[in-house]
């Protein structure tokens, strides 16, 4: 009896605490990357939640400041084999206005369905103007081909010289 009441418990423990899951999309769906500076995609909540209204929750870890988009989109209706031989889009939302370099957690909220909660990083950006415009911040190909460049001028005025100086004493 004991062991039943534990199985019943377990099983009804499993369902309520059932999150669907969220990703972030990356090469097999089809983007090259979901991560930006000042933006993440991730994925949608599963088709089975198709016509609601869907909330975004979103925290800064660094600062705790948190954030929810209300009604950002609805779940669109599952995609059919079908369908799937026309439509061939990437699906996914895009999170954007968010701060380069910072840490995030995020979290669908569908009705009373909630995503597993992911936590992402934007890309920092390296500003223009603290890249150093000195010589070591040019590329070693660029000087390798000045340099060239000018011992052949040298080479090629060397020879004009000493030709025209050996057609001279030939006359
Ligand atoms: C949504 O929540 C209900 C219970 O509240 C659950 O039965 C159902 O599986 C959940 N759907 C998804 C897609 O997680
Ligand atoms: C969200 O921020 C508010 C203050 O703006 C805070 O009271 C609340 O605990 C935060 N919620 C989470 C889940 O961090
Ligand atoms: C994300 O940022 C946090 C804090 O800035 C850092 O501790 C963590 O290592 C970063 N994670 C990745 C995968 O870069």
């Amino acid at each position: 009896m004991k062991n039943i009441i534990l199985i019943v418990f377990g099983v009804f423990f499993t369902i309520a605490n059932a999150q669907f899951q969220l990703k972030l999309l990356g090469p097999s769906d089809g983007v090259v990357t979901s991560v930006f500076s000042d933006s993440l995609i991730v994925s949608l909540p599963p088709c089975s939640l198709a016509g609601k209204n869907v909330d975004l929750w979103y925290k800064n870890i660094a600062t705790s400041k948190n954030n929810t988009l209300k009604n950002i989109f609805t779940v669109p209706k599952c995609i059919s084999k079908r369908d799937l031989v026309q439509i061939n889009q990437v699906q996914g939302y895009q999170v954007t206005n968010l701060k380069t370099g910072t840490q995030y957690s995020l979290q669908y909220i569908v009705d009373t369905n909630r995503s597993i909660v992911i936590t992402a990083n934007t890309t920092a950006v390296t500003s223009y103007s603290t890249i150093n415009d000195g010589l070591p911040g040019r590329s070693a190909a660029m000087i390798v081909i000045t340099v060239l460049l000018s011992v052949a001028m040298f080479i090629l005025i060397v020879a004009l010289i000493v030709s025209l100086f050996f057609r001279s004493t030939a006359d």
